[in-house]
């Protein structure tokens, strides 16, 4: 009807000059589902200024106050979680039960993240000189945290309301201010999570969200001189903003190849039922999901029934509807992994099920029998497909995983606790979960890929140390 949503700044909700606007596409209805402001480069512009001096007063209000005000947000969000989790379903096409969840585990972190943020950063160090060589009592040296600046906040289309929260909380318990950039998909989720810290009273200017192209205020965005600090989670789009960034801490996330390593002796029905949480839960559309299985050739047959059969069982259909598999985001996605898929099939790939796509609705396919030489044995379809790489060694497995560019989560399945430790040592990634899917949470746990999956570390205690920097104050003694 024409109706589109306002950006947030200063306090207020507003509608851009550019007199433009950006629409949002229902990934299962392929209509426009809502509009967003196209946000002008003076806009962002006058966003910095505010964050800056808003910054200022924050980062002088007492760290209780700022928990307080973060609690407030967190019950606002969680008592208010039906918009946020309606236009999830309807932007990103994210079943409904699984909507309700992420602004649910959004309102814990942000308690978490306050929780957390008065301990950690309640507490300094105290020095003294003599303990380095050449050195009397002299000393006394003082260190505390304190903050960067302005964080700008990039979440992807998966999570938008809980990645906005994993860098927006972090950032202001530490005494930021906060520039947040919305994904396309997933701008009105996040423009109803700024709401809820909009209404627990935040000073005006302190966090905004901007909405718009990136190809028009994208690059404008990361390389804005009033930005302090970047967290960015999505694709390769990262490597080009870490070598556009200037001389800032950067914290990203940008996609994986999690390998699902699984031995002779390891419980085939946990492998089975992981292979399925972790593979085609939100449609594969997860950084962490498995994205290629190695099983021992011995046990490969079995592996194989085990997972086709529980395949056979995934609800395909609307997010409304709870269905397992949902449209993906888009039709370039869509596009992308029947790429994949028909690369493997003019290889030589064992079909598992018939491949079926509707729009951007992609059935889930479970592809055995895949080699190196496919390209979905090395890139990540961020789609219901999972390819089965059959192997004779661990070391085998182990070698594909570490010949990936990314290096972001894997997994192993083996009984024998000795042999999973030496494994995880040998895998290049940056975490390794023993006899589970990757995942990224509990949310307080690290988070951090290697490679080309990221750099810096996520969780709520790592990412307040990242938007912090050590202050010292050294009291010499006469
Ligand atoms: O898509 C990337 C997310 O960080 C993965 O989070 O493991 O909770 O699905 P998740």
């Amino acid at each position: 009807d024409g109706e589109v949503y306002k950006y947030y700044a200063d306090g207020e909700w507003k509608t851009s000059s550019s007199g433009k606007s950006v629409a949002i596409i229902n990934p299962a209805t392929r209509k426009t589902q809502y509009k967003v402001q196209a946000c002008t480069q003076e806009e962002v512009n006058a966003v910095m200024e505010l964050a800056k001096s808003a910054q200022k007063a924050w980062a002088k209000t007492p760290l209780w106050k700022r928990a307080e005000l973060l609690h407030k947000a967190a019950a606002i969000l969680k008592d208010n979680k039906a918009p946020m989790a309606e236009s999830l379903v309807k932007e990103i096409a994210k079943p409904a039960k699984d909507s309700v969840t992420e602004v649910v585990r959004s309102g814990d972190l942000i308690s978490y993240c306050a929780e957390e943020g008065v301990r950690i950063l309640g507490e300094g160090k105290f020095l003294l000189s003599d303990s380095f060589p050449g050195n009397d009592r002299t000393k006394y040296c003082l260190t505390s945290k304190i903050p960067l600046g302005v964080v700008l906040a990039i979440p992807p289309f998966n999570y938008p309301v809980n990645l906005a929260v994993s860098k927006i909380a972090p950032a202001l318990i530490a005494g930021n201010s906060l520039v947040l950039k919305p994904p396309t998909q997933g701008a009105v989720s996040c423009l109803h999570m700024v709401h809820c810290f909009h209404l627990a009273g935040f000073p005006k200017g302190l966090i905004s969200c901007i909405t718009g192209k990136g190809s028009e205020i994208g690059d404008f965005l990361t390389m804005h001189p009033a930005v302090n600090c970047i967290s960015f989670t999505g694709g390769d789009t990262g490597i080009s903003i870490s070598k556009k960034a200037g001389m800032i801490p950067l914290q990203m996330e940008l996609g994986g190849k999690d390998a699902c390593i699984v031995l002779e002796d390891a419980d085939l029905d946990l492998v089975a039922s992981n292979i399925i949480k972790g593979g085609f839960s939100y449609s594969g559309q997860r950084c962490t999901a498995v994205k290629v299985v190695l099983v021992m050739e011995s046990v490969a047959d079995e592996v194989v029934e085990k997972v086709k059969a529980k395949v056979a069982k995934l609800t395909v259909g609307p997010p409304e509807e709870n269905s397992d598999i949902t449209a993906v985001v888009s039709e370039s996605s869509a596009n992308f992994i029947e790429g994949l898929v028909m690369d493997a099939k003019e290889k030589g790939a064992t079909f598992c099920q018939e491949y079926k796509r509707e729009g951007n609705l992609i059935w889930p396919l479970l592809l055995d029998n895949v080699r190196p030489d496919m390209r979905i044995a090395w890139e990540e379809p961020f789609g219901p497909v999972v390819p089965v790489l059959r192997i004779n060694s661990v070391e085998e497995g182990i070698n594909h995983c570490n010949a990936s560019n990314f290096g972001l989560q894997g997994c192993v399945f083996t009984k024998d606790i000795n042999k999973a430790i030496l494994i995880s040592d040998a895998m290049e990634t940056g975490t390794v979960q023993i006899n589970s899917a990757p995942a990224r949470g509990p949310d307080h746990f690290p988070f951090q890929g290697l490679k080309d999956s990221g750099i810096g570390s996520q969780g709520v205690t790592n990412s307040i140390n990242l938007m912090t920097k050590v202050k010292t104050t050294v009291i010499n003694l006469p």
